[in-house]
């Protein structure tokens, strides 16, 4: 076990840091998030630091980097109030870490991904049809968080779609066995193996294993 102080972190070449950092809070959702402009020209850009909020209201957070940065996903939203999220699977992983690639405001990352753009009734914003998981959501409001220039971005979620084969008798949604992925720093991406479900745990009883 090596003891490091954030004096030597910052010491540090900024990669590296960036690397050792983003990897230290542990394993995440990585999902592609779908948009449009003012003239509906699809964006898609891939996210990891997506989370749950509460489930009722059912409402999940992004953390959009500095405006800079990442500028489309977040004026697309301010703009249209909706977007998609889209799970990722192995079968397309390398086309989803592309769309990080910084394409210019009138280039489609569906068009020079190859992913492809589904337009429904429900959403002004395209959900991606190679992903098996994806919901649509309404912004509920953007806060910019100060102290490093980023953004929490608060949706409402307002339609799912989610094979039934992954959802258990007790609304668990097993997104192992459609194959979703999780992500790890900037740019890892992990298939999952459940260890167990435990029932509620209570004040000094042992829980129950509910699946392995
Ligand atoms: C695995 C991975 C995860 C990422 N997660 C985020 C994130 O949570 N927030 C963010 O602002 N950018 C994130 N990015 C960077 C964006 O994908 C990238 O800046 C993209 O170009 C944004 O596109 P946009 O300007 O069309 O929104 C991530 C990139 C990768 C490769």
């Amino acid at each position: 076990m090596r003891h490091y102080t954030i004096e030597e972190v910052k010491s540090w070449d900024r990669f590296y840091r960036g690397n050792f950092i983003n990897s230290i809070s542990g394993f995440k959702s990585v999902s592609l998030i779908g948009t449009v402009d003012a003239d509906n020209n699809p964006n898609l850009a891939v996210f990891s630091n997506i989370v749950h909020l509460g489930a009722d209201p059912a409402l999940i957070g992004f953390i959009n980097r500095p405006r800079e940065a990442t500028p489309h996903t977040l004026a697309n939203i301010e703009n249209t109030h909706c977007y998609t999220i889209n799970h990722i699977h192995e079968e397309f992983v390398e086309r989803a870490h592309q769309t990080s690639a910084k394409y210019g405001s009138g280039e489609s990352e569906f068009e020079k991904t190859g992913l492809t753009p589904l337009w429904t009734e429900d959403c002004k914003a395209p959900y991606v049809k190679e992903s098996k998981v994806r919901y649509s959501l309404e912004l509920q409001e953007i806060i910019p968080l100060k102290k490093n220039n980023t953004f929490l971005v608060v949706g409402a979620i307002k339609n799912i779609y989610v094979p039934t084969v992954a959802v258990q008798t007790d609304g668990f949604v097993d997104l192992q066995n459609v194959g979703s992925l999780a992500s790890l720093g900037l740019d890892g991406y992990y298939k999952t193996t459940l260890v167990s479900r435990f029932s509620y745990a209570k004040p000094d009883q042992q829980p129950r294993h509910l699946g392995s």
